[in-house]
């Protein structure tokens, strides 16, 4: 493989230009020369190790850029970062690190080259490719990372016990990455997460949900979601989640697993959507079944009211791990409350009314929530299958037709609680509720249109029975 082409963007140039007068070493390394290896696309983040002062080669490539981008130093860190273009490229001296027990924040020494792989977290991600004007896209690659991206192998420079216990967020990310690009992660290093899976406490809960979230985001978010289960990690951050593992039997009568389940549903629901919080939803759709399980020698296994519950349990999850709690949680909360609704539609006959009001409760989210239930189809029984799908398939084409006909999302009553007041000269009264009610009934169940004049008259017929006049003589 020619590495220059990875190099062919005019900044590169830049970059070893201002390194030749500066009279240091310049390397890209890290995600960007893996990803141009993998084909993944250009990326659009650059990591630039300088054998020397990182800052100041930062500064001096500003200078040479004609449009002179300001140079973002972060003091702390020792590293410095600018946008040129689209791209955002960090610049970082190289170093020798040692972290702490308690913290993943290291003490740092200037190192050599070598030194800033050996600190690195994976091999594949310690790939180096030389910008110094005699070897120009020469590759540096100490621990055979080409090797392993062609093995599909996550393995650590170090001692795997000491790259994760040196900074423990790497653990999610070699799990992370395992999903994300389908690769093995190295027997010794899934040993080490396991035995330092605890440590992952010392992370914040932020860079904890941001690798979820690429987890979610992948292809086949299983893989990440069965490595944490094993490992041990995913107790620590969704308790909610593990605590689905598991079938219990009592008097003969099992309940499905419903972690495996879960994580059946967000694979399928990967399928059809990259709307993260669609897959959050999927994550967390059944988390209510664990606290509300119940037997009995009558039913035998129930969870009643586990979509009530697990929506609770949203917030609270959300708001422990400092997730958003904005309109995205009360999406997720409403999918995982709605999420048997249309399950119930397709066991049986599809009528009309059961439609108009799956769509008046789900409003705008009604395809995001079909969607989900056909995720959750997960019945190995093909005739149980294709029933449930093909039911589903009526559902969404009366959802187009009730709609168009009726207008029930989103619904605004055709006639208002003040012409109510208005027509029967009414003060505030139970009156008015029962009224708007029994219109909004009426129409739900297709005895009247969404039309004002049906409502109007159905308002009157209502009001004579509860003995009101109009104008109220
Ligand atoms: N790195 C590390 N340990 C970490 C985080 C990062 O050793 N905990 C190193 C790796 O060499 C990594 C580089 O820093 O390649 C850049 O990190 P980052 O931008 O977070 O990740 P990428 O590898 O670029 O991958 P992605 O963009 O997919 O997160």
């Amino acid at each position: 493989m020619n590495y220059k082409e990875a190099l062919q963007h005019p900044v590169f140039k830049i970059i070893s230009q201002s390194a030749k007068e500066l009279n240091l070493d310049a390397y890209v390394i890290g995600g960007f020369v893996r990803d141009f290896i993998l084909k993944r696309g250009t990326a659009k983040d650059i990591d630039v190790v300088a054998i020397g002062d990182g800052i100041k080669l930062a500064k001096q490539v500003a200078k040479n850029l004609h449009n002179k981008p300001k140079v973002q130093v972060f003091k702390t860190y020792g590293t410095a970062m600018l946008r040129h273009d689209d791209i955002e490229i960090e610049f970082v001296g190289a170093r020798k690190e040692s972290y702490t027990k308690d913290s993943r924040n290291p003490a740092v020494e200037n190192g050599s080259l070598s030194d800033d792989q050996n600190r690195r977290d994976f091999t594949i991600n310690a790939l180096a490719l030389n910008l110094s004007e005699s070897n120009f896209g020469e590759l540096l690659d100490p621990f055979n990372g080409i090797q392993d991206l062609e093995d599909k192998i996550i393995r650590t420079p170090l001692d795997p016990d000491i790259t994760y216990s040196d900074d423990p967020l790497r653990m999610l990310r070699a799990i992370r990455f395992a999903t994300q690009l389908n690769f093995e992660i190295e027997k010794k290093s899934l040993d080490a997460i396991t035995k330092n899976s605890a440590r992952i406490k010392i992370i914040t809960n932020e860079r904890i949900v941001t690798e979820i979230n690429k987890i979610l985001e992948s292809k086949k978010p299983s893989i990440g979601f069965l490595l944490l289960e094993q490992t041990g990690l995913l107790k620590h951050f969704l308790p909610e989640i593990t605590a689905l593992k598991g079938i219990d039997e009592v008097e003969g009568q099992r309940h499905k697993d419903n972690f495996y389940h879960t994580l059946e549903v967000v694979d399928n629901i990967a399928e059809n959507t990259d709307n993260l919080w669609l897959r959050w939803a999927a994550l967390l759709h059944d988390i209510g079944k664990a606290p509300t399980k119940k037997f009995s020698k009558k039913v035998g296994w129930t969870f009643h009211a586990h979509e009530f519950e697990g929506s609770k349990m949203v917030y609270h999850l959300f708001k422990r791990l400092k997730m958003p709690l904005n309109d995205k949680m009360k999406f997720v909360q409403k999918m995982v409350f709605m999420s048997s609704r249309p399950i119930v539609l397709a066991q049986d006959m599809v009528t009309d009314s059961a439609v108009r009001r799956l769509v008046f409760d789900a409003g705008d989210y009604v395809e995001d929530l079909m969607t989900l239930c056909e995720a959750d189809i997960t019945t190995k029984n093909p005739k149980k299958f294709n029933k449930y799908h093909n039911n589903f398939k009526i559902v969404r084409e009366k959802i187009v037709e009730v709609e168009a006909r009726d207008h029930v999302r989103n619904f605004q009553p055709p006639i208002s609680g003040e012409e109510i007041i208005a027509t029967f000269n009414l003060k505030p009264s139970r009156e008015i509720g029962i009224i708007k009610e029994a219109i909004k009934e009426a129409i739900l169940e297709g005895e009247i249109p969404n039309e004002y004049e049906a409502a109007y008259n159905l308002m009157l017929e209502k009001g004579k029975k509860l003995g009101l006049t109009v104008g109220g003589k």
